[in-house]
């Protein structure tokens, strides 16, 4: 949301009210520091608390019990129990609906599109592939003092506690996202079913802008990423949110309402690195290469970036060929990164899977290639690297080692030997001149072939990156690299 989000359209982006001082880093860099500190050890700690018990999954949905019944042992979470709740306007709502229109599945989900008013569709959807759409009660009553935002902010803070009054049967979770908002609905499965949902949580992400997350608030899971919440606290909010509403009229968007209601119920924000707000402007690449080891939930403000696949006309494009590929063939992996290398002809090779490679000359360490390289400006369009809420680097230190990007291209299941295949090409561009004499990929390396086994369970274990290794190419042809990516095996590591 905000200066930020779609719904209030492009005009808005940019124009943060409070006014940007150079003095100010000063002011927050210290604390900044500290809460650094202290955001990292809750993390540690929350993901320990989080993965210990879960270490099979099926021990831990064993330990789930029925409140009604306590004998009755309950199934593993899926997507019949997660209800969607999806912010829309009907201003924006050609353009965005074919962002849902990428992931949703009409035969598979339960969910709504909250709009402002009735649409010429609004007795159609199901046909088109896209949930059913819902007009949001009148909300006139309640006050709203932001200078810039825009009153729609009240109503969509409330979808979550509409969607809970609708009384739908076996719903464990809640989840809301904005109408550009892309779920990858397998790993948002994967990542709930970790959750006791007969308990309260708020689990979601923060901004990529670390300004975004001082203006809002570090606990406050921004919305465009989407976030999730459990029933019984549904059930809270809901019971409490119409009075908690007309207590913060001065608020600026819906994603900080809730943060404020959910600040009063004393129930924390569980962070999870699989939501993705994505407040840049540019191109996702840099981030994509190197996303956290963690499952892929969402993707947002695709609008404001450019196609995550260079040669899509559009974004929704883009992403239709990720999803029908990579994200249905083996959705646990998708962006998964993995680091190998060339040591013949001194190459580092970095891939996610899915998505794209990265070939640089030389041999650049682990720790170096797990950062994400700035291809992407921050919310307020500068290159700012202490803007993020994250390690990042440059594109290149030395205009030799630019990257070598090679995009997917096909992706398919080898059922003979029970593997995906997945082709990437080369993206050749303009590139700085550059003296070394090694071998230079622009030149001979023409395309990638990766297998990669589907690993449903990829997320049951504990967190680890996969292992590359590369392969002989037959008759020793130099055009094509062929990789092979799966678990690391006993004693096998990304040695530089
Ligand atoms: C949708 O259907 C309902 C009930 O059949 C009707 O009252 C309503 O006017 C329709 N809406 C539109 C926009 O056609
Ligand atoms: C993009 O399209 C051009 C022209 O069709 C083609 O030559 C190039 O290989 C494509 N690049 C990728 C990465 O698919
Ligand atoms: C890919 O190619 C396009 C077209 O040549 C170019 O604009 C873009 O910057 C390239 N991307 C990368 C990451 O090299």
């Amino acid at each position: 949301m905000k200066y930020k989000n779609g719904l209030l359209g492009h005009k808005d982006i940019g124009t943060y009210p409070y006014p940007l001082r150079r003095r100010l880093v000063l002011y927050i860099l210290l604390p900044m520091l500290s809460f650094y500190f202290l955001y990292t050890l809750n993390l540690l700690l929350s993901s320990a608390n989080h993965r210990q018990p879960c270490t099979t999954s099926t021990a831990n949905h064993l330990s789930f019990t029925d409140d009604s019944n306590p004998n009755t042992k309950f199934t593993q979470t899926g997507l019949q129990h997660i209800v969607f709740g999806i912010a829309a306007s009907t201003r924006l709502w050609d353009k965005r609906k074919e962002y849902i229109k990428v992931w949703w599945q009409p035969n598979r989900m339960r969910g709504f599109v909250w709009l402002d008013k009735p649409i010429g569709e609004f007795n159609s959807t199901v046909p088109l592939g896209l949930p059913m759409l819902r007009v949001s009660s009148d909300t006139s009553r309640f006050l709203y003092k932001h200078r810039q935002g825009h009153r729609s902010a009240i109503r969509l803070s409330r979808i979550v506690a509409e969607t809970h009054r609708l009384s739908l049967p076996n719903v464990r979770w809640y989840v809301m996202g904005d109408e550009d908002t892309v779920f990858v609905p397998d790993n948002l499965v994967r990542t709930l079913a970790k959750f006791d949902h007969r308990q309260m949580y708020y689990i979601g992400s923060n901004s990529e802008s670390h300004l975004q997350n001082i203006y809002f608030s570090y606990n406050m899971a921004f919305g465009g990423g989407g976030f999730a919440i459990s029933r019984p606290l549904a059930e809270a909010l809901a019971s409490m949110q119409d009075g908690c509403l007309n207590r913060y009229p001065v608020l600026y968007g819906s994603d900080d309402r809730i943060h404020a209601c959910m600040a009063e119920l004393g129930v924390p924000l569980t962070r999870h690195p699989g939501f993705h707000q994505y407040d840049v402007y540019g191109d996702l690449l840099g981030l994509l290469l190197a996303h956290p080891v963690a499952p892929l939930i969402s993707l947002h403000h695709l609008n404001v970036v450019r196609p995550i696949f260079p040669n899509s006309s559009t974004q929704a494009v883009a992403l239709k060929k990720l999803f029908a590929g990579p994200v249905r063939l083996d959705s646990a992996s998708v962006m998964q990164q993995s680091i190998c290398y060339d040591n013949v002809n001194q190459l580092t090779v970095s891939l996610s899977w899915g998505f794209a490679v990265q070939v640089v000359r030389g041999i650049m360490s682990p720790r170096e290639m797990e950062m994400p390289i700035r291809t992407f400006l921050n919310w307020y369009r500068r290159a700012d690297y202490t803007a993020y809420t994250f390690n990042s680097r440059p594109v290149a230190r030395n205009p030799c080692q630019k990257p070598y990007v090679y995009y997917m291209s096909e992706a398919r299941f080898d059922a003979a030997k029970r593997t995906t295949v997945t082709r990437y090409d080369l993206n050749n561009t303009d590139r700085p001149a550059c003296q070394w004499k090694m071998f230079d990929p622009a030149e001979m390396l023409d395309h990638i072939i990766v297998y990669k086994k589907p690993d449903p369970g990829l997320w049951d274990r504990s967190p680890r990156r996969n292992c590359c290794r590369i392969l002989a190419t037959p008759g020793g042809d130099q055009s094509s690299m062929h990789i092979d990516v799966g678990v690391c095996r006993e004693g096998e590591f990304s040695q530089i």
